[in-house]
């Protein structure tokens, strides 16, 4: 299955091409940049929502399910898009966010109109407590309370995140069943697959309980932190509706649903979104991935990654499918979050674990966090100080030394493009044999070609302190990866006569003959070892 061999790159729209010269990423412009995609050796796109939307929340507040949004193009843009990525062998997987609309949608107009009605109950709609004060003690991941008085009908909606996104009722058939029909739109039209936002919060406490006080938290940590989560979100019911999305996925056999979960899960809560087993089928009721975050807020320490992996991958069910997550559009660039060297350590870590990577646009050609001026900063999480401010990992893809980075002709671009645009750009590496670029290309390839890295077992080793190392195997295919963790050489004994190095984070080590069970890794490499 596509899904399960391939790798997955996710694109930011207003940050990949812009084709246009308006300064914001386009489709056109994503189409114009497939064949770079097809060097690179990726299998499938994911793209940010790309759908009408104020950008209150830069997409993720969606105005209308079955659009384009009109700074990115038109349907028949996507269309060609789509037909030209399949004609290379790219799947397309859009973005589905379900758990809430914007509150531009038309429902939502609707639905704030009059308390009778008949979109009424499609949100979340409370009356106000005796005080006036909202209905519960839920914040906002955005900073402040989860709800927002509307004067003209007298109660409250409620939002886990910017006002502009109220949370849609799946309590409401009607609502779940209009909503079904929009994700049927895109399947119908040939989309592969969605990766679905925050899916395990679509379900909030049937009573609306007051969260209780997280007993972790301490003055100074962000506000949303100071609750536990436990009636907002994931409440008892939401496997039953998982079961219902996934239930839509499977009247398109072949497309994919990737759900998008809570950061903070244990491995345990992460694998109930796969479901239950289905009756002599090996496939489970839950979605197909439950995207992985295990690894995000990691310390870069060969021992703790070691065993989140190790515990991660015995924990996934006979009928599910592991997959690995380093990077995306809410967090930190994986340079600046582990130091560049190891950036290139992390991707070969991604590349070879049991399972199906996701890449982020620019990690590939190592960018890192850039640093917006407080009068630029767009994210709403970062204007309200409430976290991470995201544009720092969202600014344009640095494709050659011109002005803007080659990314747009504009006068000006949404987000500052990277000042080091000029050293690290996607023609300056194409060029450097020994690039972060070349590096993913030739591991991604190698990854293709063997069965046992895109789809064979994984069994850590024992290794020297600072040194995560396993088996992959598939039949007589075997191979050890070597990942030194640490800014000091360090070598590895393995039980092998010997070998090939045939991938290493530093090239010249490549096509070395390792002729005892035994490697030497320089500080920060990574290494693939062919057993013969
Ligand atoms: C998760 C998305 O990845 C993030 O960018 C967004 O702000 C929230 N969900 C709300 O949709």
């Amino acid at each position: 299955m596509w899904w399960k061999n391939g790798v997955i790159y996710q694109i930011y729209p207003r940050s990949f091409m812009d084709s246009s010269g308006d300064g914001i990423g386009d489709l056109r412009g994503a189409h114009a940049r497939l064949d770079y995609l097809v060097d690179l050796g990726i299998d499938a796109i994911w793209f940010s929502p790309i759908f009408p939307s104020p950008q209150a929340d830069f997409g993720y507040d969606v105005a209308d399910y079955t659009g384009i949004h009109h700074e990115y193009g038109t349907q028949a843009d996507f269309d060609a898009l789509l037909t030209a990525a399949h004609a290379r062998g790219i799947k397309i997987i859009l973005d589905l966010v379900p758990n809430h609309t914007s509150s531009a949608h038309r429902w939502f107009v609707e639905s704030r109109s009059s308390r009778d009605n008949p979109k009424r109950d499609w949100y979340i709609w409370k009356d106000p407590k005796p005080d006036g004060s909202p209905p519960n003690n839920w914040l906002s991941y955005f900073g402040g309370p989860a709800w927002t008085f509307d004067a003209h009908t007298g109660q409250y909606y409620m939002h886990n995140f910017d006002p502009g996104q109220p949370e849609l009722n799946w309590r409401n058939p009607d609502m779940v069943a209009a909503l079904f029909d929009d994700i049927r739109f895109w399947l119908r039209r040939g989309v592969d697959g969605f990766r679905i936002d925050v899916i395990d919060r679509i379900i909030k406490d049937a009573e609306f309980r007051d969260n209780p006080p997280n007993p972790n938290w301490k003055p100074g940590d962000l506000e949303v932190g100071s609750l536990s989560r436990v009636h907002s979100e994931a409440a008892p019911g939401i496997h039953d509706m998982i079961r219902q999305i996934r239930a839509v996925f499977d009247e398109f056999p072949g497309t994919v649903a990737i759900g998008e979960l809570a950061y903070d899960l244990s491995v345990e809560e992460t694998v109930a979104y796969y479901g239950a087993k289905r009756e002599g089928e090996n496939s489970g009721d839950g979605v197909h991935m439950p995207f992985n975050f295990g690894l995000l807020l990691k310390a870069w320490r060969a021992d703790v990654f070691r065993a989140y992996v190790d515990e991660y991958d015995a924990a996934i069910p006979s009928f599910g499918w592991p997959n690995y997550v380093l990077g995306n559009h809410d967090i930190g660039r994986i340079a600046s979050r582990y130091g560049r060297a190891q950036a290139r350590v992390a991707a070969l870590l991604l590349l070879t674990l049991r399972g199906t990577p996701t890449l982020y646009y620019g990690d590939e050609i190592g960018m890192t966090n850039t640093p917006i001026p407080e009068h630029r900063v767009l994210d709403p999480q970062g204007r309200n100080k409430a976290g991470f401010n995201r544009d720092e990992c969202r600014t344009p893809m640095q494709w050659d030394d011109s002005p803007h980075a080659g990314f747009s002709t504009a006068p000006d671009t949404w987000l500052p493009v990277a000042p080091d645009y000029p050293q690290v750009n996607v023609a300056q590496q194409r060029a450097e044999p020994s690039s972060t670029l070349n590096f993913y290309r030739r591991a991604l390839a190698y990854r293709r070609a063997h069965a046992s890295l895109h789809g064979g077992e994984y069994a850590s080793i024992d290794a020297p302190e600072g040194v995560f190392a396993y088996w992959r195997t598939a039949g007589d295919e075997r191979h050890l990866v070597a990942l030194n963790f640490t800014e000091r050489a360090q070598t590895l004994t393995f039980d092998a006569a010997g070998g090939e190095l045939v991938i290493s984070t530093h090239p010249a080590s490549e096509g070395r003959t390792l002729d005892a069970g035994e490697v030497a890794l320089t500080a920060d490499e990574g290494a693939i070892i062919r057993i013969r």
